[in-house]
């Protein structure tokens, strides 16, 4: 199975795997008028500060150390953020490689003048490198997925890692021989 056990080539055995929950964070947060774009609604920009934000320290909590976003994909805004809502942005780790791990973040806004259940606002996959001292990157623990959702996250991560891996390839490849037919950007 490659939803519970992480693949070989990626084990570190002498680094103690982790659980999910050792490292899932929420981060709330007001929304003021700091915070709108021209619409008046609040600015992508910063939300995906948060996002960024709630990733990291998710990273740095189970890598136990520094951690740098390496890319951030799939960012979708779901639905407006408005001056006064009460957002929360919960992260963890989905997955993990030899040095990186993806985060995934979800977005939710309590509306401040309604007396809804939390709206979800927004989503996101990041991953980030764990690095050390000279910010090269340093192994990570093993994530230890604990529930159906956790290893459904799990394998989603693992698409889309396998998606981030094809598609750098195909660029490279096209550059290549694109350089090697003479043509120069
Ligand atoms: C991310 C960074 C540490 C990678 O360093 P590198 O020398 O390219 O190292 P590697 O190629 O070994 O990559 C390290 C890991 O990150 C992953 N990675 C690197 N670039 C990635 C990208 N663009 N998307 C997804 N994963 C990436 C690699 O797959 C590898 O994972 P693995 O060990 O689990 O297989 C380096 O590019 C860096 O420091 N970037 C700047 C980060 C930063 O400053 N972020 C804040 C933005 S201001």
């Amino acid at each position: 199975m490659t939803d519970q056990a992480p693949a070989a080539a990626t084990e570190s055995p002498d680094i103690p795997g982790k659980p999910t929950s050792a490292s899932r964070t929420t981060l709330s947060h007001i929304m003021t008028h700091n915070d709108t774009n021209l619409l008046g609604t609040v600015h992508g920009g910063v939300i995906m500060k948060l996002v960024d934000d709630a990733a990291g320290a998710v990273a740095g909590r189970h890598s136990g150390g520094p951690a740098v976003t390496a890319s951030m994909d799939e960012m979708a805004f779901l639905e407006p953020v408005r001056v006064g809502d009460l957002v929360h942005v919960k992260a963890q780790v989905n997955w993990t490689g030899r040095t990186s791990m993806e985060v995934g973040v979800r977005v939710l806004a309590e509306r401040w003048n309604e007396s809804t259940p939390a709206t979800q606002v927004g989503s996101a996959y990041l991953v980030f490198a764990a690095v050390d001292a000279d910010g090269k990157p340093r192994r990570v623990p093993q994530v230890i997925p604990e529930t159906e959702r956790d290893r459904r996250r799990y394998q989603e991560a693992q698409i889309r890692r396998a998606h981030r891996l094809a598609r750098r390839r195909a660029i490279m490849e096209l550059r290549e021989k694109r350089a090697a037919e003479g043509f120069e950007d």
